[in-house]
């Protein structure tokens, strides 16, 4: 693996500290969210929450929506593994019938993030309730992501269609999160060719789109005839040199998920080289700006890079050795996050939204949902706090 910058973490002395971020507290965070659940279960049982909100209030739409419909099944799965509650497991159920048809149907499906839409949806479905239907969407899911392998470049091609100059050979650091949907692929079919398509690519990732100085490239192109690497590119970011925060967090969630099931060493190691990065970036109240270029003033906050990176620092200290000393240093980073989303950010206060978390930022140079709630953000916080609740069992 390339050589890469490990910076030393500058809030240590903090970090060595334990937030004070009590159980209780985070029950009654948990006990608030569900309560704006159940407010919108019903408007939201055939229907599905948009992507991001428009003035702190979600449109509904059907399941063709872009990568993001899975997020609620996914924060249904969590509210029931946690209450026990049939209601949750009811609408989830629905949700994956609706999948299924999604999947054969292939609607609004000409991109790669068929693992965001189908871990959160039916591989849940199918670890809590052994549901065939479940698995075998998954594993459709499964199939059609590997059509968008490009053999030479070793990368799963994002976005669009082959032909698209604008996108032949192009991978994005988001990506590390649909490929838990492959390992799971090849488990549960005993063929290893999804498996090795995901091993490639997070190889390819690690290479290319983590710079030396371990921020993270949004977008990076692989020639599709000779293998070579091209260039960078951001699409949500400031600029193709800045590190877009939501981009990083991928980056901490996303390697290591491909460690479980790899067992490579190095993507741990470029994890914490990823994550010190972040974490040195990250404002007074310990929640980063929407890229990792502002470290002050008065930029939106993406309150959802915060909790994709709570959730992933938790993941990484979990499998980093008992006597490394960074493992309680990223528990306690999280966790000093996690109590700034509680009590800071969440809808707690605003009625009239139907999300769970303020102050996210979907594209900020697209100036689409810019301070608003993000479903994704919704469903991080939700997993960060059963992180704490109980010992949870990864649906990725
Ligand atoms: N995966 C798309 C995004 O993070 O906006």
């Amino acid at each position: 693996m390339k050589n890469v910058v490990l910076e030393e973490l500058k809030k240590i002395d903090l970090f060595k500290k334990d937030p004070g971020l009590t159980k209780e507290q985070v029950k009654a965070a948990f006990k608030q969210a569900l309560n704006k659940i159940d407010e919108h279960l019903e408007e939201f049982t055939y229907k599905f929450p948009g992507s991001s909100s428009e003035n702190n209030v979600y449109p509904s739409v059907e399941n063709n929506h872009e990568w993001t419909t899975g997020f609620w099944t996914g924060i249904l799965w969590i509210a029931y593994e946690v209450t026990g509650d049939e209601k949750y497991r009811e609408v989830a159920d629905i949700h994956v019938k609706s999948f299924e048809k999604r999947i054969d149907e292939k609607l609004g499906l000409n991109h790669h993030d068929l693992g965001f839409l189908y871990t959160l949806s039916c591989i849940s479905a199918y670890k809590i309730t052994g549901s065939e239907v479940a698995k075998n969407s998954a594993i459709k899911a499964a199939d059609h992501l590997i059509t968008r392998y490009q053999d030479k470049a070793g990368i799963i091609q994002a976005w669009g269609d082959f032909s698209d100059p604008n996108q032949r050979g192009r991978m994005i650091i988001d990506c590390n999160m649909n490929l838990p949907l492959l390992y799971w692929a090849s488990e549960v079919t005993e063929d290893p060719k999804y498996k090795q398509i995901a091993k490639s690519h997070i190889e390819q990732a690690a290479k290319y789109i983590v710079r030396e100085d371990a921020s993270t490239y949004h977008t990076y192109y692989i020639d599709t005839e000779t293998g070579e690497p091209r260039f960078g590119k951001t699409h949500q970011g400031y600029s193709d040199d800045s590190c877009w925060s939501r981009g990083q967090a991928w980056g901490i969630y996303g390697f290591p998920l491909s460690y479980i099931y790899t067992k490579d060493e190095e993507l741990l190691d470029l994890t914490k080289k990823v994550s010190n990065y972040f974490l040195n970036r990250i404002p007074e109240d310990n929640i980063c700006y929407w890229d990792l270029i502002f470290t002050d003033g008065d930029e939106p906050r993406d309150s959802s890079a915060a909790a994709i990176a709570i959730s992933g620092l938790m993941e990484l200290a979990k499998w980093l050795p008992k006597d490394d000393e960074m493992r309680e240093i990223y528990m306690n980073a999280s966790k000093y996050m996690l109590k700034s989303l509680i009590e800071k950010y969440t809808t707690k206060d605003v009625p009239e939204s139907n999300g769970l978390l303020l102050h996210g930022v979907y594209s900020k140079p697209g100036n689409t949902g810019v301070d608003e709630c993000n479903i994704w953000g919704d469903y991080y916080y939700m997993e960060s706090l059963v992180r704490v609740l109980k010992d949870w069992e990864l649906y990725w």
